[in-house]
């Protein structure tokens, strides 16, 4: 039965090798060198799709993958519908963070109940965790290079990923709150699980074996 496999070039499919080849999948191409969309694998039925890390559930939703590998930031910003999320692969870990310039007070000004511009990429991740807090805030989408938004006057603070931290510490700027914790998951579409259960079950099982500690 034919499988295919959403993933995303970059760090998501480098760290998706390991757990691929513990399920027996080598690709036959590198995406990075390659300009296919479509990879094929030393497994004739089994293919991998190379889309845009946030259109990963999109794929796995609407069936055009069976399964794909997308960050939890991604899966909360898409809801996941239609998606089984069996498996927390722990690749690709980061934080989620709050983050200002490094001569902005924000304790004082979320003390004193100032209305915040938050610039981000992921609005629904930010929405949320001032909503909890009690803080109103005008989300600002953008679409990437959210640390240079503070140093512009376009947003007091950016809800981003943070990992080493040296972006942050590049712009000047801080983290100052921390959200979440951020690895990548596996999702399956969950027709794709009823009909393929006994091709997808052992990828499942693979995976589980390989994940890192
Ligand atoms: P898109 O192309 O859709 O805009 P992107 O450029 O954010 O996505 P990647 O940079 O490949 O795509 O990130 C893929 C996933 O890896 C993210 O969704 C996140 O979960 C995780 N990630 C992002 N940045 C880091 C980082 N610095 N360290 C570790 N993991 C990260
Ligand atoms: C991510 C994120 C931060 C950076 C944080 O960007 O958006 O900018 O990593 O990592 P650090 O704390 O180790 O510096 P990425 O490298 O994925 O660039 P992109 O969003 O342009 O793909």
């Amino acid at each position: 039965m034919k499988l295919t496999i959403a993933l995303s070039k970059g760090r998501i499919f480098e760290e998706t090798l390991p757990l691929l080849a513990a399920a027996g999948i080598q690709p036959a191409e590198d995406p990075e060198s390659s300009r296919k969309l479509v990879i094929d694998t030393n497994h004739e039925h089994v293919k991998l799709v190379i889309v845009r890390a946030s259109d990963v559930p999109t794929y796995v939703q609407y069936g055009a993958a069976d399964l794909g590998i997308a960050g939890r930031d991604v899966l909360i910003e898409h809801g996941g519908d239609g998606l089984y999320q069996p498996l927390d692969l722990n690749i690709a870990r980061c934080k989620m963070m709050v983050a200002v310039s490094n001569d902005f007070d924000y304790e004082a000004a979320v003390k004193h109940g100032a209305r915040l511009k938050i610039a981000t990429k992921y609005p629904q991740i930010a929405r949320e965790h001032f909503a909890r807090k009690g803080v109103h805030v005008d989300i600002i989408k953008l679409y990437g290079s959210m640390e240079l938004a503070p140093l512009v006057g376009l947003a007091d603070a950016i809800v981003d990923l943070v990992s080493t931290g040296n972006t942050l510490k590049a712009n000047n700027l801080q983290a100052v709150e921390h959200i979440l914790d951020i690895s990548s998951r596996l999702v399956v579409n969950q027709a794709a699980l009823k009909l393929k259960y006994s091709t997808i079950q052992p990828v499942l099982d693979a995976f589980a074996s390989a994940v890192p500690a």
